[in-house]
């Protein structure tokens, strides 16, 4: 395992809970004195958005991030990041239209959901996007069909060992596929110029970037000895935030993934995806405890926003650090959303102060990504509210 970073270069307000969030906790209770309508929210500083684009760029000098957008779609996130020059990863024709829509010319856009609808292609075709990810035989066909001169770059499974959010298990043509998918390329005149994985969401594990990349460098040989003209590497997703766990720095992540490019042609362009290191810790999500309960003995909080209102991550053990603006013994409390659905629990053992109450407000740190974009409003409950703070200007 790579050394932990040491912090982040960033002005902090005082106070210990902000040493654990990129948004300084004082500018977040300010923006919801302000603009908080009683829902919960998410506060994001786009400030803190663009210095993290900075820093992976700094960290990856020969890496061009493309930005994930389902990590959080929203089109002031999403200007900050073009403003710093960054590309975008999208997996939809929505996400298409709201990416164009900021102005980003097609040639920033990368397609990496291997397998889409065909009136899918044929719309990203006609807006002029070129690059689109594959991992199957079957995908093959509709390119040839709808856009023969496609850039194709194929998803390869990899390790996700040690990612809190695997993504292995779904995409990513196994060693047994791979031929299959070069010889049908081959024989539909269709362009394989690329490779590209994912290592797993919140990736702790950056020997898994190590296995990957050199799994990479075997398909593009691959592809070259069957008369391809492979061009892409793209490195995906998956770089982690501080959150609860030790977490490697992507300046650590960086080092290792340079070792190994190095070992790369030159003349090869090499992008990332990062969808989570962009947005995580620029955003803190305030849900309210709507009420306790004793039930067998067990300490019970009820929060307005759950599994289904914003923390759908914690249904797999994805762990945020809190902060309670109470200062009673810290005992295990059980955090439930407001939802009838029994799936709808975020944390066992959670440690919070015994003396929380109804009414009381819950920050939820580092939460940016993956909390608004996956909310709904099961049962009725609204959706969180965003509020866009720029910690620079404001
Ligand atoms: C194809 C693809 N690229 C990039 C990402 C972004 O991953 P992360 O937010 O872990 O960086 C995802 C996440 O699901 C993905 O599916």
């Amino acid at each position: 395992m790579l050394q932990a970073s040491p912090a982040a270069q960033w002005p902090a307000a005082p106070g210990e809970a902000d040493a654990r969030c990129g948004v300084p906790l004082a500018r977040v209770k300010q923006a919801l004195a302000r603009f908080g309508d009683g829902r919960p929210a998410l506060v994001i500083d786009v400030a803190r958005v663009r210095y993290n684009a900075r820093r992976f760029a700094a960290a990856m000098p020969s890496v061009r991030p493309h930005y994930a957008v389902k990590a959080n779609s929203d089109r002031r996130v999403l200007q900050a990041l073009a403003q710093q020059g960054v590309g975008f990863e999208i997996a939809s024709s929505t996400e298409l239209d709201l990416v164009r829509s900021i102005g980003v010319p097609a040639a920033e856009i990368l397609y990496s959901n291997p397998v889409r609808a065909t009136d899918a292609i044929e719309y990203a075709a006609r807006r002029g996007v070129e690059w689109y990810a594959i991992d199957c035989v079957q995908e093959l066909g509709k390119f040839a069909a709808l856009k023969p001169d496609a850039k194709l770059y194929l998803r390869i499974e990899t390790s996700n060992e040690g990612s809190d959010w695997p993504l292995s298990g779904k995409f990513g043509a196994g060693e047994a596929d791979i031929d299959p998918i070069i010889e049908e390329a081959v024989r539909l005149k269709l362009d394989v110029a690329g490779v590209t994985f994912h290592v797993g969401s919140q990736c702790r594990n950056p020997e898994n970037w190590r296995t990957a990349t050199r799994s990479a460098r075997a398909v593009f040989e691959r592809l070259t000895r069957a008369g391809l003209r492979p061009r892409l590497l793209d490195l995906g997703g998956g770089y982690p935030v501080q959150l609860t766990e030790a977490t490697p720095s992507i300046e650590a992540i960086g080092t290792l993934i340079g070792q190994e490019l190095a070992q790369f042609n030159r003349d090869i362009e090499v992008i990332a995806e990062p969808g989570r290191f962009m947005v995580a810790d620029a955003g803190c999500f305030v849900a309210h405890v709507i009420g306790t309960a004793l039930r067998h003995g067990q300490r019970w909080m009820h929060w307005d926003a759950g599994v289904f209102g914003g923390l759908f991550e914690t249904i797999d053990g994805l762990r945020y650090n809190l902060h309670a603006e109470r200062d009673g013994v810290r005992v295990p409390w059980y955090v439930a959303g407001p939802t009838c659905d029994s799936v709808d629990v975020c944390m066992r053992d959670q440690l919070l102060p015994e003396n929380i109450v109804e009414g009381d407000s819950i920050y939820v740190l580092n939460a940016g990504a993956y909390t608004t974009a996956c909310a709904s409003q099961f049962n009725g409950f609204a959706l969180p509210q965003v509020i866009v703070i720029d910690t620079r200007t404001d």
